[in-house]
């Protein structure tokens, strides 16, 4: 079985990008593959996010995990910061990384701005994400298209620490779906669906009531051509509803795009496929929120079975690098 890590971070509501990018495949490959899924806390600290909200949406997002599929039985769930040789393991390869390729990537770039006030946290944030990795020695790492830059970073920093140290990472690769590896915002279909844009009209969260993903869809930004065509550059908005219907039917967005004249016929049936997508998953969390015990049990068990491992790769990176065993 090949061994698989990803990780979503607890700072909003989990929203059809993260689904659809990343938690779908999750959730397909699950049983064939030994994976382990971690809701990242210590990487939300790199933006301001109050404790009481942090500690909430975490729970929340263990919750969305379960809802949206996965199987406590065949996966491992647990809470990053439960397992300590995360930060620790980060530490040897934050001295494996340079300012300069930190510099470069391009979601440090977009999110800090170059502003003074900028946290370290958000600037070392892909070299903990590398440690998340590597510790856990996954071959496969399935996110979206927006993580590629941070998978490749993560490869660098371990051939590099093996080549210095000895053979102590495995050297992972990004699984990226080949449908929906981007899902765009409704209201800006230039940019991603995102936690942090505060666009709620724009993101479609994954346990969102029927009537407000059905007005969602019938506000999304289009253009005034009238044309029903698939072309992410020139027609981005009617584009990216092709796409989400293409993510909840299979079919090709080429051939959607060729059943529709219109663009009020388009967005009824992309709200009707979301909404029966959706729907069974919405009631599944509902209904996990109401148990809050059972989810806190079901992470300690994760986090112990994940700190067995994540020790283990620590332990030997440290003994690699010189660290004098306590
Ligand atoms: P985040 O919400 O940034 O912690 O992302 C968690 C996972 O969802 C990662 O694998 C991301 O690549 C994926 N993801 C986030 N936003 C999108 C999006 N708009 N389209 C596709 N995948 C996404
Ligand atoms: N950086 C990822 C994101 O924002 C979240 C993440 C943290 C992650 N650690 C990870 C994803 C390890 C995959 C593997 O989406």
């Amino acid at each position: 079985m090949a061994r698989v890590l990803s990780g979503v971070q607890p700072s909003g509501d989990l929203h059809l990008g993260n689904y659809l990018g990343a938690i779908q495949q999750w959730v397909a490959n699950q049983g064939s593959d030994d994976a382990f899924y971690t809701i990242v806390d210590l990487h939300a600290l790199t933006q301001s996010i109050d404790p009481a909200e942090l500690r909430r949406r975490t729970l929340e997002t263990a919750a969305g995990f379960l809802a949206a599929g996965l199987d406590p039985n065949q996966v491992t769930i647990f809470v990053q910061s439960h397992v300590p040789a995360h930060p620790r393991l980060a530490w040897l390869l934050e001295c494996t990384a340079t300012m300069g390729e930190l510099n470069r990537m391009t979601q440090f770039k977009d999110k800090g701005r170059g502003t003074e006030s900028v946290r370290a946290g958000l600037f070392t944030y892909p070299v903990l994400m590398a440690a998340d990795i590597l510790a856990y020695e996954a071959e496969f790492v399935p996110v979206g298209e927006d993580q590629r830059q941070h998978l490749e970073l993560t490869r660098n920093l371990a051939i590099r620490f093996n080549h210095h140290y000895g053979e102590v990472f495995v050297i992972p690769e990004a699984t990226i779906p080949t449908v929906a590896a981007r899902v765009m915002d409704l209201q800006l279909p230039n940019q991603k669906m995102s936690k942090s844009i505060p666009s709620p009209l724009g993101r479609i969260d994954l346990f969102e009531a029927p009537e407000d993903i059905a007005k969602k869809i019938k506000k999304a930004v289009t253009d005034t051509d009238g044309i029903v065509a698939y072309n992410p550059e020139t027609k981005p908005g009617v584009s990216s509803l092709l796409d989400l219907l293409s993510a909840a039917t299979g079919t090709s967005p080429g051939d959607l795009a060729a059943k529709y004249t219109r663009y009020g016929d388009l967005k009824a049936d992309v709200a009707d496929a979301l909404i029966t997508l959706l729907s069974p998953m919405r009631e599944r969390y509902l209904h996990l929120m109401s148990d809050p015990g059972e989810l806190t049990a079901l992470l300690r068990r994760g986090a112990t079975k994940a700190d067995e491992i994540a020790n283990a790769t620590y332990e030997r990176a440290a003994a690699a690098i010189g660290l004098l065993p306590r």
